[in-house]
């Protein structure tokens, strides 16, 4: 076992690549990570089995072999250990999307540490304060290294574990194949892509298999976890036969609801727990998924015989999982921002402020920065505010562009309080919010934790295209 460890070692080392394998799906019976766990970022090949374009190789860079990496699967109230070894030939970083951390152990090169050079080695600290899913990825020059695998999924379990009989994740990616049916490497960090949606791929994969069959015992009530891990795409998703109840969004226990018209949206980065219950009359269902390319099938779900005595759940109320500690918004007191988002293809934007100097849409389009947050072109010298630790801020994000936006904070979770004006009725607590295009969204934090906290779209070339700041908490 460990001979073979070091033999993959040696021979990326001498730039062969190992294969690198997809991760279980079923997590029902998983352990717990080691307190302590090493993550190797590294290159490797994928391969995805009879899609359109055959079965298919992809040169893609993972964590210790797997895309997406291995689960991390924590309690509430746990800490762990999480040591990024780099052997890429880049500079990487992890940020633990949606976790509440101390602001050093947040994964911002330049902003919160300093880059991890290929060959070296950085400890995270992790504290794991809410439980619910989350994930982890790279957040250096994510455009690239994202889109080529490198993230995975956290779950943090309940001290009270919900009543489900099984519970699966489901990580949902797209990929874009040339017409040679290869990884499409020459379009990264295409500006075409950037000034539009973002990099939309042609492949979609859940858990880095095409079309997977998801199985489920029949008569089961199961827990879904549903993580967009795509760099720009917006997902859909419609589960034939059945009518799923949300849970939690973005990690966030809900008061369970049907989905809208039966229908779970996704932008890039954000998550949803989701119930089913096993009890349709036939055997398979197809997951089927609309996406800003289109409708295709994305799995099926595959009743097969229950794996334990039922405990009969199914079609009985869906309860409410326990809330996570979160702080009380003093809205009547509260500081306000706002945030204009602006560029993009047909956005009119003439100018912004790049490395504090203003510059004409052609100047910044040479320096691929086509987006910006009120008339700065994703300048990361200086704050967008500075807050006192402890406040209630009412920040309002303006899409003035003519493309949607998945907007994401760093290190807090926020109430989305009104949307185009109205009240908003069903006030989850979330890291990233969607706006569709000319959209404006009030959301709601309290400014938690001192340090230097990222704000952007998580649409990750919108992000390296200008559409980035952070906040100052002091
Ligand atoms: Cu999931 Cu700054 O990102
Ligand atoms: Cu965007």
């Amino acid at each position: 076992m460990s001979n073979n460890v070091v033999l993959s070692r040696r021979a990326l080392l001498g730039g062969i690549a190992v294969s690198l394998g997809s991760a279980a799906i079923d997590q029902t019976a998983v352990a717990k990570t080691p307190t302590d766990h090493r993550l190797v970022a590294e290159p490797g090949q994928l391969g995805i089995a009879q899609t359109p374009q055959g079965d298919l190789k992809l040169p893609v860079w993972g964590y210790s072999g797997k895309v997406p990496g291995p689960l991390l699967r924590f309690q509430q109230g746990d800490s762990a250990n999480i040591f990024l070894l780099n052997r890429l030939s880049e500079a990487t970083s992890i940020h633990w999307h949606g976790l509440r951390l101390p602001n050093n152990m947040d994964g911002v090169p330049g902003l919160t540490q300093s880059d991890v050079a290929p060959g070296s080695e950085f400890k995270y600290v992790l504290p794991f304060k809410d439980a619910g899913t989350y994930w982890y990825h790279t957040h250096s020059r994510a455009w690239n290294q994202q889109d080529r695998g490198l993230y995975g999924v956290i779950v943090v379990d309940e001290k009270e574990p919900p009543k489900v009989d099984r519970d699966i994740i489901l990580v949902i990616d797209d990929w874009l194949i040339d017409r040679q049916g290869k990884f499409d490497e020459r379009r990264l960090g295409n500006m075409h892509d950037w000034a539009h949606a973002g990099r939309l791929g042609n492949l979609v994969t859940v858990n880095s298999e095409f079309r997977p069959n998801i199985l489920i015992g029949r008569g089961e009530r199961v827990r879904l976890r549903l993580v967009n891990v795509a760099n720009s795409n917006i997902f859909g998703l419609k589960f034939e036969g059945h009518d799923p109840w949300i849970i939690a969004e973005d990690g966030d226990p809900v008061s369970p609801r049907k989905a809208d018209g039966g229908v779970v949206i996704l932008g890039p980065g954000q998550r949803a727990d989701v119930v089913i219950d096993g009890n349709a009359k036939s055997d398979l269902h197809k997951i089927v998924a609309r996406s800003m390319t289109g409708q295709s099938v994305l799995a099926s779900l595959k009743y097969v015989a229950a794996r334990n005595p039922l405990k009969g759940l199914a079609g009985t109320q869906v309860t409410k999982l326990a809330a996570n500690p979160r702080p009380i918004l003093d809205l009547t007191n509260a500081r306000r921002l706002t945030l204009n988002m602006e560029g993009g293809a047909m956005g009119g934007l003439r100018q912004a402020k790049l490395n504090g100097k203003m510059r004409s849409w052609m100047e910044l389009a040479s320096k691929s920065r086509v987006w910006a947050f009120n008339g700065i072109a994703g300048d990361m010298a200086e704050p967008m505010a500075t807050l006192k630790r402890g406040e209630t801020v009412i920040l309002k994000i303006q899409n003035n562009t003519g493309w949607p936006h998945a907007m994401h904070l760093h290190g807090m979770h926020f109430q989305e309080i009104k949307r185009n004006g109205s009240s908003v009725g069903n006030r989850s607590w979330r890291d990233s919010v969607l706006l569709n295009r000319r959209e404006t969204v009030e959301v709601a934090f309290v400014a938690e934790e001192a340090g230097k906290w990222m704000l952007h779209c998580h649409m990750i070339e919108h992000q390296a295209g200008g559409m980035m700041t952070w906040l100052d908490i002091k």
